[in-house]
């Protein structure tokens, strides 16, 4: 059987950082991201006789060290049903990767989704989303529709869920390439550096009390707050990448600039905030009715190689559209 499955990336608010388990990429704390609906993942998986062997296809490429960690994740899957038939599995990824706009997310939440409906196993969206965690952490936030949270849980439940509806808010995230290189150290390897860091324990024991504030925001739409909250968090996970032994250094030169352009810009009264993964690339928020302005801005500026509009999106679902 063949199915296909969309699933948005997620970009998150307050981050995952830090593995308490990496094998079952349980984290340290809980984390709050939104679903973009202009960066996505489309997956199609087919199980069949007639494959010989699992063949795997992203982006156009085979990679072996992506393909290794899909099929791998195929594997857990494969194994809930009686079955020995082979896969093929086409994604493709409407964004550069590896520039820290998380494609494992997207690509691990389409991955799970097509290929449990492919074989006609009915999973509820918990989990869906717990078993997409055990691909990547951070898909498990790709299955749920709006602004969502993971909470941390524990071995047996660790998945994320709506908290507020992707129409809730009418906010708007600009997601700016500045650099299209893939980054030298992955998320995977930079998540098992943080818990040596001395700043880690104290960004745990205060992270609570964030993600209490972040969603009070959100609920009341107080973006300045929200913007104030994002902010703070981003530049406290970089914080302690650059400060890991060894340091983690994400930013290039075109990201301090810009991120000293949206303090300029705040200034000017432009009500714009930023945040950033583990990666160059900035995604700015702001209110959809300064849309204008902040693509005037976005326009203007030659270091842009290309940037992206979203609006709050859907999460994972099925599209009757095959890419085979
Ligand atoms: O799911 P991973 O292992 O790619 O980790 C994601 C880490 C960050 O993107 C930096 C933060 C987050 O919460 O998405």
């Amino acid at each position: 059987m063949k199915a296909t499955a969309w699933a948005p990336v997620n970009l998150a608010l307050i981050k995952y950082w830090g593995k308490k388990d990496k094998d079952l990429n349980l984290p340290w704390n809980s984390s709050i991201s939104v679903n973009l609906s202009s960066l996505y993942t489309i997956t199609t998986v087919e199980f069949s006789k007639k494959y010989r062997r699992d063949t795997v296809i992203i982006d156009g490429e085979k990679k072996k060290n992506e393909v290794d960690r899909v099929i791998q994740h195929i594997e857990r899957i494969r194994s809930q049903v009686d079955t020995e038939d082979r896969v093929k599995i086409v994604t493709r990824n409407n964004f550069p990767k590896g520039t820290g706009i998380a494609s494992s997310a997207s690509g691990f939440a389409a991955l799970t989704l097509a290929a449990t409906s492919a074989l006609n196993l009915k999973l509820s969206e918990k989990d869906l989303s717990t078993l997409a965690r055990l691909g990547s952490g951070s898909a498990c936030r790709s299955i749920p529709s709006g602004f969502v949270e993971w909470k941390k849980g524990d071995k047996n439940n660790s998945y994320a869920k709506t908290i507020f509806s992707k129409d809730h808010w009418s906010i708007r995230i600009a997601t700016i390439i500045l650099d299209e290189q893939p980054k030298e150290i992955s998320s995977t390897q930079g998540h098992l550096l943080a818990l040596s860091n001395p700043f880690f324990k104290v960004r745990l024991k205060n992270i609570n009390k964030k993600i209490i504030a972040l969603k009070q925001a959100i609920k009341n739409k107080d973006f300045i707050n929200f913007g104030k909250i994002i902010e703070q968090e981003t530049l406290e996970m970089h914080a302690i990448m650059m400060t890991s032994n060894p340091p983690l250094l994400y930013f290039s030169g075109n990201t301090v600039f810009f991120i000293k352009k949206i303090f300029l810009l705040r200034k000017k009264r432009l009500p714009v905030f930023f945040t950033l993964d583990a990666g160059p690339n900035l995604h700015l928020f702001f209110l959809s009715k300064n849309e204008k302005q902040i693509k005037k801005v976005l326009d203007e500026d030659k270091n842009i190689k290309k940037y992206y509009i979203s609006e709050v999106a859907t999460g994972a679902h099925l599209v009757s559209d095959h890419l085979f």
